[in-house]
C-alpha cells in the first residue's frame, strides 16, 4: 500500500518514521516535504492533488482548519483516506471527502519509535457502519494494520476520541513536564542534572513496561512500592495535597474546551 502524506510537520514525521518505508507527501514547505521524502527514500511532489493521485491511502496530516481547502484539492483523486486530525470526526471526514473509504486514527508523538497507543474510531451511529456493510475488509484490515505497527491499537467510538486525545496525543508533554519537574526536584538537592534525568527517565519508562505486566493495575503497583507510614507514603501525600489528580482533571477539561465542562 502507497502511502501519502498531506502534511509534512511533527505528527507526518512521527509516523514515516515510524513506518520507516519509502512515502510520497506534500507540504507547502517544500523542504519539509523533501526532508521527509530523503528520509524515507520517498517523493515530495508539488501539490496534495498529485499525492492523492499517486497514493493508495492519503494519511492528512495537516491541522484541522484546513480540511474544507485540502479537501477541496484532493476529493477528485483520493481512493482513501485516513485522518489524524483533532476534533474532526468521521461525520465530517465523511462529508469532506465523499463515496470512498474513510478512516480516523489518533496516534501520539511516541509513533516515531513504534510505541504508545493509537485510535482508532469507529462509527456505531448507523448498521451500516457497525458491520462494515460495504467496506473492503480487505482495505480495513490493512490500514488498521498499517497504524496498529505504530503502537497499541485501541478502538474508540467517535464521540470519545477527542477526551482520548487529553490522555495520551497529549500525554507526551504532560510526562515530559513531569520528568522535567522531578529532575528539577533531584537536582535542588544535589543530584547531577544528567544522573537526575536518567533516575526519572528510565523510572518512567520501566513502570510504564510493569503497568502493563500488571495489567494496566495501577493499585498494585503503587501497593507494592507504598508500605504504610513509609516514604513513598508521605510522598504521595504530598503530591495529593498539592492538587495532582486535580491538575490532570482540569488538563482534560482544558483540552475539551469550555463547552464539554
Ligand atoms: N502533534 C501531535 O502530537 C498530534 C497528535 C494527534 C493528532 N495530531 C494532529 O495531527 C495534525 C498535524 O499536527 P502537527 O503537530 O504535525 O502539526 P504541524 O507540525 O503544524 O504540521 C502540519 C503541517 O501541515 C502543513 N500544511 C499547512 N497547510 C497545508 C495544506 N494545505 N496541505 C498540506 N499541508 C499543509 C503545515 O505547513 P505550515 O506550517 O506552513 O502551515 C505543517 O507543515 C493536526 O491535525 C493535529 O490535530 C497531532
Amino acid at each position: 500500500m502507497k502511502i501519502g502524506l498531506i502534511g509534512c510537520g511533527n505528527m507526518a514525521r512521527a509516523m514515516a518514521r515510524g513506518w520507516a518505508r519509502p512515502v510520497v507527501c506534500f507540504d507547502p514547505v517544500l523542504e519539509r516535504a523533501q526532508a521527509l521524502a530523503q528520509e524515507t527514500g520517498g517523493q515530495a511532489l508539488r501539490s496534495g492533488a498529485e499525492v492523492a493521485q499517486g497514493a493508495d491511502l492519503v494519511v492528512l496530516c495537516h491541522k484541522p482548519a484546513q480540511l474544507r481547502d485540502v479537501a477541496a484539492e484532493l476529493v477528485p483523486y483520493a481512493k482513501a483516506v485516513a485522518s489524524i486530525l483533532a476534533a474532526t470526526p468521521l461525520s465530517a471526514l465523511k462529508q469532506a471527502y465523499p463515496d470512498r473509504p474513510v478512516y480516523r486514527f489518533l496516534p501520539s508523538l511516541p509513533a516515531e519509535v513504534r510505541a504508545g497507543a493509537i485510535v482508532q474510531a469507529v462509527d456505531t451511529s448507523t448498521r451500516d457502519e457497525r458491520e462494515g456493510l460495504g467496506r473492503s475488509p480487505d482495505l480495513d484490515a490493512q490500514v488498521r494494520d498499517l497504524f496498529a505497527s505504530l503502537g497499541t491499537l485501541v478502538t474508540l467510538d467517535d464521540s470519545l476520541v477527542d477526551v482520548a486525545m487529553g490522555l495520551m496525543s497529549c500525554a507526551p508533554a504532560y510526562v515530559a513536564l513531569v520528568a522535567e519537574a522531578q529532575i528539577d526536584a533531584g537536582v535542588r538537592r544535589g543530584i547531577p542534572p544528567a544522573q537526575a534525568a536518567t533516575l526519572v527517565t528510565e523510572t518512567l519508562g520501566a513502570t510504564a513496561e510493569l503497568l502493563r505486566k500488571r495489567g494496566y493495575d495501577t493499585l498494585a503497583v503503587r501497593r507494592e512500592v507504598t508500605s504504610p507510614g513509609g516514604t513513598t507514603a508521605r510522598g504521595l501525600a504530598a503530591l495529593e495535597a498539592g492538587g495532582v489528580r486535580a491538575a490532570f482533571s482540569d488538563a482534560l477539561d482544558a483540552v475539551l474546551g469550555d463547552a464539554r465542562r
